[in-house]
């Protein structure tokens, strides 16, 4: 299978500081892979190279390669890449303006000025978001007013705007109450018929119900990727069962949870278990 999004021997520094070493991976199209791990093993800093974000770091040194549908992103022109790589932050940072503004920023950014095409896309990235039927109303008033739960989903409307191939999301639900969150799991959920998921989380229980496949990493390694389910209940290496372990014990429930969730839906099972992914 042609990976989406690929990171080939890849080492990152700041300034002296080896954070990331020789990571080797790749994410598969439609998938949600989760990665996982102690904080400041380089989660984020890994997430930001897929769409250039380190680029604005000052310091930052790389080895190796990352790839976007096979071509290297230090190629491609950052503000396309970030069109199909989009990003939704931990914390919600709408901009100071209207919900329908925050919204068509991205599209009129990107030359779309047509008003009638605007209208559709804020609606369907609203929809999409799950976030429309609680704004319909009131989409010329300040996205600075909706609730952390809302304000997170309009993020995501945002994202999806500019009808991105990959989200990555970063810690997204951490500043969320239980109900938000799950909502925005159940969006994700949702997500992976239309974009590639990648998904950095401190919430074992959450990469578990949500993710195919799983990364854990640990100091900057790569210590092992694989099926979700199997990860949890069958690590291979000593860390990763040390991590499980330690840092949630319901994680493994979960993950017989989240599948259990996905076979009723009809989601086949076959995609979280082909070995050749
Ligand atoms: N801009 C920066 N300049 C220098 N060092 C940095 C910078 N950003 C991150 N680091 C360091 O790189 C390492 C990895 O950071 P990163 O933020 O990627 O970790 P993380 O796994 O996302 O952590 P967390 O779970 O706490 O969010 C940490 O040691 C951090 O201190
Ligand atoms: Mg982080």
């Amino acid at each position: 299978m042609t990976a989406i999004l690929e990171t080939r021997h890849f080492d990152l520094y700041y300034g002296r500081r080896h954070v990331l070493k020789d990571i080797s991976l790749a994410v598969h199209p439609n998938e949600v892979l989760a990665v996982i791990g102690p904080s400041g093993c380089g989660k984020s800093t890994l997430l930001r190279c897929f769409n250039r974000m380190n680029d604005r770091i000052p310091g930052v040194r790389t080895k190796g390669e990352v790839l976007f549908e096979g071509r290297p992103v230090q190629e491609l022109d950052p503000v396309v890449l970030r069109r199909q790589v989009g990003m939704v932050f931990q914390r919600p940072t709408p901009f100071p303006m209207s919900i329908f503004d925050n919204v068509a920023y991205g599209p009129r950014m990107h030359g779309r000025r047509d008003p009638e095409r605007l209208v559709e896309i804020v609606e369907t990235s609203l929809r999409r978001a799950a976030l429309w039927d609680e704004v319909k109303g009131k989409l010329r008033e300040s996205a600075l007013a909706l609730s952390g739960g809302q304000k997170q989903r309009l993020c995501i409307a945002r994202t999806l705007a500019v009808e991105p191939k990959v989200v990555l999301f970063d810690e997204p639900t951490s500043s969320l109450d239980p109900a938000a969150t799950a909502r925005i799991e159940e969006l994700i959920e949702e997500f992976s018929a239309s974009y590639t998921i990648v998904l950095v989380t401190h919430d074992l229980g959450q990469a578990a119900r949500t993710s195919d496949r799983t990364a854990f990493l640990f100091d900057g390694e790569l210590v092992e990727i694989g099926e979700t389910r199997e990860l949890f209940q069958r690590p291979r290496d000593p860390r990763t069962w040390r991590y499980l372990s330690g840092a949630d014990e319901r994680g493994a429930q979960s993950a017989r949870l989240g599948r259990m969730r996905r076979l009723r839906r009809g989601r086949p099972s076959q995609k979280a278990g082909d070995a050749s992914r």
